[in-house]
């Protein structure tokens, strides 16, 4: 095989201690954002460690009612009786608004029944003397707002992309794996970059998606984690691992005649781009030959 590049392990050294001062950063980094993850999205559903709750939650928000409401239907509900739970609740649903707390009587209800124990002398719970401790818990969570998901979306595009731009440069002078391998996974992280940004947007529209979100992370992870060491083990280990060792096993089977997964998703994905192409050739004919001659005098009229 001609290569018409220097491969990782050929490269003079001080190339490779860049490369590799980069990729060690790199992966640092990477580490940090997972801890960040579980910390930020793991404690959403008040537990730790991440789950689809916790996206749901981060996303799309917990929608079962505001926490007054679930704290009067559950561990309050012997504070009051149902009638006035009744009253607080309609009050909360119809807005929660100060003129109402007085008209409706509510704030009667809040003095006789919990501001005994919701006080400003006790700790840890809200103090319901103070309206506003009282407003916050009258609204509902319906999480990240439309402003923070516009800034993180594009804060990620832009940052993983340069991220991935210098890992698959790095990567695309490996020679071990075939040239179908490595395209697929220099190309991987951009889908699923794109696929994680929207999946953060549908599930704010509906928590279904929540598994789109953990399925893009770990395809970001898988590409990462295999460029990452692939490089790695070329530029410094290549004779103890690819000629003495277990990648040298890989060689032969990469070199074998059986045709590879990888050969086989190159194949289908080629034949799938030619039915794209056939498909799109036959809409612009059609929308030219039938649907722009309507819009055209549509457009007269
Ligand atoms: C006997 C004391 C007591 C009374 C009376 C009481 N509460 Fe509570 N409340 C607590 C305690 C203790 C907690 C914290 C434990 C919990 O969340 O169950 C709490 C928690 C809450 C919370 C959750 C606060 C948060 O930040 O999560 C809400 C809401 C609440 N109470 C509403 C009420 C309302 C409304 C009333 C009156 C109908 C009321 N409470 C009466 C003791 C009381």
């Amino acid at each position: 095989m001609t290569t018409k590049y220097t491969p990782l392990k050929d490269h003079d050294t001080p190339i490779k201690v860049l490369f590799t001062g980069y990729l060690c950063t790199v992966g640092i980094g990477y580490l940090f954002a997972l801890i960040q993850i579980l910390f930020t999205h793991g404690m959403a559903d008040g537990k730790f460690g991440l789950s689809v709750d916790d996206i749901v939650y981060s996303y799309y928000g917990n929608r079962s009612g505001t926490v007054l409401e679930q704290k009067l239907n559950g561990s309050m509900k012997d504070k009051a009786p149902e009638q006035e739970r009744f009253k607080i609740m309609e009050w909360v649903r119809d807005g929660a608004d100060i003129d109402d707390y007085k008209d409706d009587g509510v704030d009667k209800i809040i003095e006789s029944r919990c501001v005994m124990c919701h006080n400003k002398d006790a700790s840890g719970i809200p103090d319901f003397t103070r309206f506003e401790s009282l407003k916050a818990l009258t609204t509902q969570d319906t999480g990240a707002t439309f402003s923070s998901l516009i800034r993180v979306s594009h804060i990620h595009l832009f940052g993983i992309s340069f991220i991935f731009m210098f890992i698959g440069l790095i990567f695309s002078f490996a020679e071990t794996p075939t040239m179908q391998y490595k395209c697929i996974a220099i190309g991987m992280p951009y889908m699923f970059l794109i696929a994680d940004i929207l999946s953060w947007w549908l599930t704010k529209i509906h928590p279904m998606f929540a598994w789109l979100v953990i399925l893009a992370g770990m395809g970001m992870a898988v590409s990462f984690s295999f460029m990452w060491v692939t490089s790695l083990l070329e530029m410094w280990f290549f004779k103890p691992v690819f000629i003495n060792g277990l990648g040298s096993r890989y060689l032969q089977w990469r070199d074998s005649s059986a045709t590879s997964i990888a050969d086989r998703v190159w194949f289908y994905s080629k034949v799938l781009a030619k039915q794209v192409k056939r498909a799109a050739a036959f809409v612009t004919e059609q929308w030219l030959t039938r649907g722009w001659p309507v819009v055209k005098d549509w457009l007269k009229k």
